[in-house]
């Protein structure tokens, strides 16, 4: 039921009509900073382990104590398009390894037309989702506390169990490199691991986070568990919450491109084998995973949840949120804490830096 209407709400979400009859917020964000800090799971840890790319408020930092931090009073821009949303946003990078040589080389973002058209110039950025179930009617959430932080996915999964259905690879045809593809995320064209044949228009992954809380914590050692997907075999929320977890809370989602192109050399894909690994060191891709630290102003979040449907479409909440120009929101970015080269989009003409033989972007 829920689908039915998400979904709907999705197909119209591009026409005018469809202001005010969507079950979602959905804006773009563009890239901040590539590089390996992690305040969630390795906080004081420069550099972390392997690297992110990261979108969001510029206080983003080595640290980012729950207690003592404070987003939108210490970032002085963003790049999402709602200026009051200095929260962060992050997942693991994507490299290449060649089958020739074993070198690998950052798999380039590409912008996602679902960033409603205000971003396309960009490399990277994500397409961030705060989803309302709808079960019968539509249900209301309660916005996350300040310091609220948590992780979807699990990094060091290497096989399918099923714990994180919400968690997904799409092979998107040529057609669908601009748009991402239609339909309900994580449908039967998803795939929990990397896809397995080359892809003519990218992957797109999918990171859909637990839309329940305990209502207490705003973190837990292993970052998930203060958090719970609603009962039943779908990621996606529906209108029930076990009572360990009993508050509903937005459902976050991202959507993240990768432009795979420059790899789909045929003999890359063969014999069950494919290419890409994420910079923990997944070579198949059940382990991929999303951080998220909340950090709206005041109560900003919360209104716009409560407007949706009513002064508020799921691309425009203007009425509602402030909203920047896509060109401010690119202009937001931060320069790296770990320094080091990570590759850029001129990686794409081969320049020999961008192929790392020494693995040092890979440490689980
Ligand atoms: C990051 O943290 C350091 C050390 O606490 C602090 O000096 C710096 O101002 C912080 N940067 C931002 C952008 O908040
Ligand atoms: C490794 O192989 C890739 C193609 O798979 C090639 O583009 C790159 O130049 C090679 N690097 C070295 C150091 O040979
Ligand atoms: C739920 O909200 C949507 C808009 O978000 C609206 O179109 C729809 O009529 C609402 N449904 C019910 C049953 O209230
Ligand atoms: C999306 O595009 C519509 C139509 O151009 C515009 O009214 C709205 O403000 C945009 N919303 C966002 C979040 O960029």
């Amino acid at each position: 039921m829920f689908w039915k209407s998400l979904l709907f709400a999705a197909l119209l979400a591009h026409d005018v009509s469809a202001q005010g009859s969507s079950g979602f917020l959905r804006f773009g964000c563009s890239q901040l900073v590539v590089e390996r800090i992690d305040p969630l799971v390795n906080p004081g840890v420069n550099p972390s382990p392997h690297t992110h790319q990261i979108v969001g408020g510029n206080s983003f930092n080595v640290t980012m104590d729950p207690y003592t931090i404070d987003p939108p009073a210490q970032s002085t821009c963003t790049s999402c398009i709602y200026t009051e949303d200095k929260s962060n946003y992050w997942t693991a990078s994507v490299y290449f390894q060649s089958p020739e040589n074993g070198t690998f080389k950052r798999v380039p973002q590409m912008a996602n037309g679902r960033l409603n058209g205000t971003l396309l110039e960009q490399e990277g950025g994500l397409t961030v989702y705060y989803m309302r179930p709808f079960s019968g009617k539509n249900m209301t959430t309660t916005a996350f506390k300040p310091g609220f932080r948590m992780l979807a996915g699990d990094p060091t999964l290497r096989s399918k169990t099923g714990s994180y259905p919400g968690i997904c690879h799409r092979c998107l045809a040529a057609s669908e490199r601009t748009m991402g593809g239609n339909g309900a995320p994580c449908d039967s064209k998803d795939t929990a691991s990397f896809p397995s044949k080359p892809c003519l228009g990218g992957i797109r992954i999918t990171v859909i986070f637990p839309s329940c809380w305990d209502g207490k914590n705003v973190d837990s050692p292993d970052h998930r568990s203060h958090v719970a997907y609603s009962p039943g075999s779908s990621a996606l929320a529906g209108d029930k919450c076990p009572s360990t977890h009993p508050v509903r809370i937005p459902q976050v989602m991202y959507e993240i491109m990768f432009d795979t192109t420059q790899f789909n050399n045929p003999d890359y894909w063969k014999d069950g084998k494919q290419p890409l690994v994420y910079s923990f060191g997944d070579a198949t891709g059940y382990g991929a995973h999303g951080d998220y630290l909340f950090g709206w102003k005041d109560n900003a979040l919360q209104r716009g949840m409560d407007a949706l449907g009513n002064k508020c479409g799921s691309e425009d909440c203007t009425s509602v949120l402030k909203i920047q120009a896509g060109k401010d929101a690119i202009a937001c970015t931060k320069s790296q804490q770990a320094k080091e080269d990570v590759g850029t989009d001129t990686c794409t003409y081969g320049r020999p830096h961008c192929w790392n033989t020494a693995n040092i972007y890979f440490r689980a």
